[in-house]
């Protein structure tokens, strides 16, 4: 099978819940040992439990990735416990909440989204890029969404993260497209994940609203995402970098 990733080593950040803990279920069922990273450790040792009940091998390591020294030691970690590190999803993220017009918006809130969101992302792809660098290649997918493509209401840093989450996608795609790394992100849609919560408690007819929104009339699933991302870092996607791969049920087509 093209896409199977047998002998690879992949990381999952925000591996505990949502799109995090089915990407890391997918990348283990595509043949990868898998390290699931988190800050919430029950939640990451879920995932790697369920993985292991499926005869897949996952280890768990808990890291903050708004803290450099924390994501330093999380490759530190999956190099000593696998040997090597080949594909990485940075997928850690927050909505932030309480979410409000621009004018009503926190500092709180916006540093705090920016720092997981943005900041979060950098910083993985700093200390992954600077191992698949040293190793001959790699395969970094982003989580960016929609809402890195529009605009929308009452996130403020959430779309400016997500934005920027796809400007840095595609300026290390620059910088690294001779160095065998291919780094691309994906956009989904909506999602019910815990993250989403909030959203669907806005209104009686907030989920009726969502589906409403998209022309295939349903909202995603983790696993939607999942898969996309394990194709992504496949072999089936080597001329691929700097894309922002959109799995929405068409919502930006409109
Ligand atoms: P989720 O809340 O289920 O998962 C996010 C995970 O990130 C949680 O396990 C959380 O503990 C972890 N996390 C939060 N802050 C962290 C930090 N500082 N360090 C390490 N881990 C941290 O949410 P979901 O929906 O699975 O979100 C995953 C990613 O997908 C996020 O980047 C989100 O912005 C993005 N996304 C989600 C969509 C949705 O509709 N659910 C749509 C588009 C993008």
């Amino acid at each position: 099978m093209a896409d199977n990733l047998g002998g690879k080593v992949a990381l999952v950040t925000g591996g505990a819940s949502g799109i995090g803990q089915a990407t890391a279920q997918a990348f283990a069922r595509a043949g990868a040992r898998v390290v699931v990273s988190d800050i919430n450790a029950a939640g990451g040792e879920e995932t790697v439990r369920a993985i292991e009940r499926a005869k897949g091998i996952a280890t768990f390591v808990r890291a903050d990735v708004t803290r450099e020294s924390e994501v330093v030691a999380l490759i530190d970690r999956v190099v000593a416990a696998y040997g090597q590190l080949d594909c990485a999803h940075n997928n850690a993220g927050i909505l932030g909440t309480p979410m409000v017009q621009m004018a009503d918006y926190e500092e709180e809130t916006w540093d705090r989204v920016i720092a997981v969101n943005l900041k979060g992302v950098w910083l993985c792809m700093k200390h992954e890029l600077r191992h698949m660098s040293r190793h001959g290649g790699g395969s970094i997918v982003n989580t960016a969404s929609v809402a890195g493509l529009i605009g929308g209401r009452f996130g403020a840093a959430y779309y400016a993260s997500k934005h920027g989450v796809i400007g840095l996608t595609k300026a290390a795609a620059v910088e690294y497209a001779q160095q065998s790394i291919r780094i691309n992100a994906v956009c989904p849609g909506f999602i019910p994940t815990p993250m989403t919560e909030p959203v669907l408690g806005m209104s009686d007819d907030a989920e009726a609203r969502q589906r409403e929104r998209n022309p295939m009339g349903r909202l995603g699933t983790p696993e939607d995402v999942a898969e996309a991302v394990v194709w992504l870092c496949s072999d089936s996607a080597a001329f691929m970098t700097g894309h922002g791969l959109v799995m929405d049920g068409g919502l930006v087509a409109q």
